[in-house]
């Protein structure tokens, strides 16, 4: 039963803060009995330089795969070049993965310069086109960025994914489709999408908090109440059903 280690929002910015949480997040994912693949949903880098993309190599270097969907604070030519040691290139970074038990499609909803995200048209297509191939009894799972729904937070919902009517009705035809993956939001949250779970990493490195929760506590990055560093643990039961664990590390 593959079992999907998801991390998001490591935002390294060549410092030893963000390393030292990304770290952390990696130690505990390689010290798991099972793991099929690591997913990053992205905003992997701060600002999306060279010297960022060497340093989450350097940090993110693991046993199994590593499935990476650009983010808003990505560069796509640099995390292609740097990260992936891939050919640079400007365009949409949509991958398919087939692992055992499961395929995800790890899809770009980065818009270059902007906050808010969108699929391409081209990257719907290529999320059709595995879908069409994909066998009904193989779980599938679309990983990406930017929500396509409001999760109730200030921050984020202004910069949510955009134009997600033909992502709901592609989903809403292809019943393979077990869950969607997404960053962005810095809150461990899961809701519904389409009729299926939309399941939201916390962010390795700092968590925001809704507005209707207490402006104290351990959400901060104020240093004096560091957040804990989570990751979710999705395991893709023989049913196509989608448990996720979250856990401080
Ligand atoms: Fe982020
Ligand atoms: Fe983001």
């Amino acid at each position: 039963m593959p079992v999907l280690a998801h991390i998001s929002d490591t935002h390294f910015d060549g410092g030893e803060r963000s390393a030292e949480r990304a770290r952390r997040a990696m130690d505990y994912i390689a010290r798991m009995r099972t793991v099929d693949a690591v997913v990053h949903t992205g905003d992997v880098a701060d600002k999306g330089t060279a010297q960022e993309y060497a340093q989450a190599r350097r940090t993110l270097r693991c046993a199994v795969p590593l499935l990476v969907c650009p983010g808003n604070h990505d560069v796509r030519a640099a995390l292609r070049e740097h990260l992936l040691d891939e050919a640079s290139g400007p365009g949409p970074l949509d991958r398919v993965h087939h692992l055992p038990g499961a395929t995800v499609v790890t899809c770009d909803t980065s818009v270059p310069e902007e906050p808010w995200g969108r699929l391409e048209e081209d990257t719907l297509d290529t999320v059709e086109a595995e879908l069409r191939r994909t066998p009904a009894d193989t779980p599938v799972v679309l990983a990406f960025h930017h929500p396509p729904v409001e999760l109730g937070s200030d921050y984020t919902d202004p910069i949510r994914q955009r134009g997600e009517q033909r992502l709901a009705e592609l989903v809403g035809r292809r019943p393979q489709v077990v869950a969607m993956l997404c960053g962005h939001v810095h809150s461990a949250a899961a809701t519904t999408f389409a009729g299926r779970p939309l399941l939201v990493a916390p962010a390795v490195a700092s968590t925001l908090r809704t507005d209707w929760e207490p402006a104290d506590g351990t959400g901060g990055t104020d240093g004096a109440h560091e957040p804990p560093v989570m990751i979710a643990l999705h395991r893709i039961g023989a049913d196509g059903r989608v448990t996720t664990h979250y856990r401080a590390v």
